[in-house]
């Protein structure tokens, strides 16, 4: 398998030629080729993008018009999920039941968006009432124009489609790049929108590096609008690029979340909630419930449980039956966990689960499901996202110290409290600085709802009808409907 790039509704070579070799993180073997484009194919992509909106009628389609495109994109994302899916694993390592839930997932955004685009049809130009009554005020939501949509490799369709069916349904064109290690699923997309009959330059993708496509897109003065999902390190150098010309921006960066367990709750409960918080996907999720605080009363009896559990969590090829933990999707991520694991112990911290390469495994990026303790409060391993499946446990006394603790972080993107208390439920999720509160669970995610972060977890939200704001400029039109004259200069 041999990818192109997608742009202006045509398959393409990259301008000069480039290509990498992907790479299965399961065997560490290449199954397929990349094409990497650069900033020639990135201009290219974004003035195929420009012009299918600022000539070719794309804004101006009617919400319900584009509804028909997103709705023929899910269902082809449908009629091929098994394919696509097992693409997925290939690409990136994910036990196949996971890939499957991501697709479906993908398709079902398109859909919700889809009843979201006809939803603006009747719900634009509303009027409003303004303080003098000589005039008369509609507001009027539009498209804001050209994105460059930058996603990471844990989730590659899913985040493509938490960018792309949002920016479509307002009547934005796309230029996509996805993460190097982890783009075929994306081009996958561009054949599902060819098929689809999405007209040409609406959608456009260029796979290839950060630094080079990815650079060339954000700062392209003719994009409108920067979304991003990633790390906060690029986070921040796409804000400043956009700066520099005012575009819009959106972003969706890391996390250190916290659990808090209190005494009453369900200990088999909270240590189900902990384990797929943390290693569904390797734990290399935004999300991932990386902070665990337990009451202590029930703290020894948690983490017996939590470490007898993840030692019989099946290792393994993701297209492998009854496989729950797949390999790290890189050699680079599997590196940077195992650092991670070596700076704690250097630290102090006791790792009482995992640590390291399965000693079954010789081949693949395979990381144990690691649990560590008594690590003190400023070290790093319980500050830093580590983006592997790697769970810090903390005991704790009082709520008051567990919201403290849970708070002190510069990251606020999920956080969870569970608890028979209902009052107690809501005062903490209350009291936690993040965008998104789990109560008596952790990690459901739905289209329909809200998904971004406080501080430095990103700006913006993702998902629902915010998601769908990120992608619209707001108008009003004034318009005088006096009889009268205004007569300030011409009596
Ligand atoms: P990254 O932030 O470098 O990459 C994310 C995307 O940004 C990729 O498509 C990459 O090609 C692109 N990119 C990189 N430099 C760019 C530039 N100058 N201009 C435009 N695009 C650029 O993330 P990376 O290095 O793959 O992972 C590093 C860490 O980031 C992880 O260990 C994890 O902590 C965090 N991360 C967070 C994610 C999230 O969901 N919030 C997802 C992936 C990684
Ligand atoms: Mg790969």
């Amino acid at each position: 398998m041999r990818t192109q790039l997608y742009i202006d509704g045509k398959w393409a070579e990259p301008v000069d030629g480039g290509s990498i070799e992907v790479i299965n993180p399961a065997t560490e073997e290449a199954f397929a080729t990349l094409a990497i484009g650069n900033e020639k194919d990135a201009d290219l992509a974004v003035k195929a993008a420009r012009r299918a909106f600022d000539k070719d009628g794309w804004p101006q389609t009617t919400g319900k018009q584009r509804a028909v495109y997103l709705r023929r994109i899910a269902t082809l994302i449908r009629e091929r999920l098994e394919d696509i899916a097992k693409l997925e694993v290939l690409d990136n390592g994910k036990p196949l039941p996971e890939a499957r839930w991501d697709i479906g997932d993908a398709a079902g955004c398109f859909d919700y968006y889809a009843d979201l685009a006809e939803q603006l049809d009747d719900s634009n130009n509303q009027e409003l009432a303004v303080s003098d009554d000589r005039f008369r005020c509609k507001v009027r939501r539009e498209p804001l124009g050209v994105v460059g949509a930058i996603i990471p490799w844990n989730y590659p369709l899913l985040m493509s489609a938490w960018k792309v069916a949002p920016a479509l349904a307002a009547g934005c064109t796309v230029v996509l790049k996805p993460a190097e290690i982890t783009s075929l699923t994306a081009v996958e997309l561009a054949a599902i929108a060819q098929q689809a009959e999405l007209p040409a330059g609406v959608l456009n993708i260029v796979t290839g590096s950060g630094s080079r496509a990815g650079q060339a897109i954000i700062t392209h003065p003719q994009v409108d609008k920067l979304a991003f999902t990633g790390s906060g390190r690029i986070g921040s150098h796409i804000m400043a690029e956009a700066a520099k010309d005012i575009k819009r921006v959106s972003l969706e960066l890391g996390g250190k979340s916290p659990m808090v367990i209190f005494e009453d709750a369900d200990i088999e409960a909270a240590v189900e909630w902990i384990m797929f918080g943390i290693f569904w996907n390797q734990g290399q999720v935004c999300s991932a419930t990386s902070r665990v605080l337990v009451q202590r009363p029930i703290y020894d009896k948690l983490l017996e449980r939590l470490a007898a559990e993840t030692r019989k969590i099946t290792i393994g090829n993701g297209m492998d039956e009854g496989v729950l933990l797949g390999p790290l999707v890189s050699r680079a991520q599997h590196e940077t966990v195992q650092a991670a694991v070596e700076r704690a112990r250097e630290e102090g911290a006791t790792v009482l689960v995992g640590g390291g390469r399965p000693a079954s495994f010789d081949k693949g990026y395979y990381f144990e499901p690691t649990v560590i303790t008594d690590m003190s409060l400023d070290s790093t391993v319980w500050n830093e996202e580590i983006f592997g499946p790697v769970v810090c446990v903390r005991p704790f006394d009082t709520e008051e110290e567990a919201v403290e603790v849970a708070n002190d972080s510069r990251f606020g993107l999920a956080a969870a409290v569970m608890t028979k208390d209902q009052p107690r439920a809501d005062r903490v999720s209350n009291a936690l600085r993040a965008g998104i509160v789990w109560v008596n669970c952790s990690q459901p995610t739905f289209t329909e709802a809200p998904w971004g972060g406080y501080k430095q977890s990103g700006l913006g939200r993702e998902l629902g009808k915010w998601g769908l704001e990120n992608y619209l400029e707001i108008k009003q039109v004034t318009s005088f409907v006096s009889s009268d004259p205004w007569g300030w200069y011409i009596k």
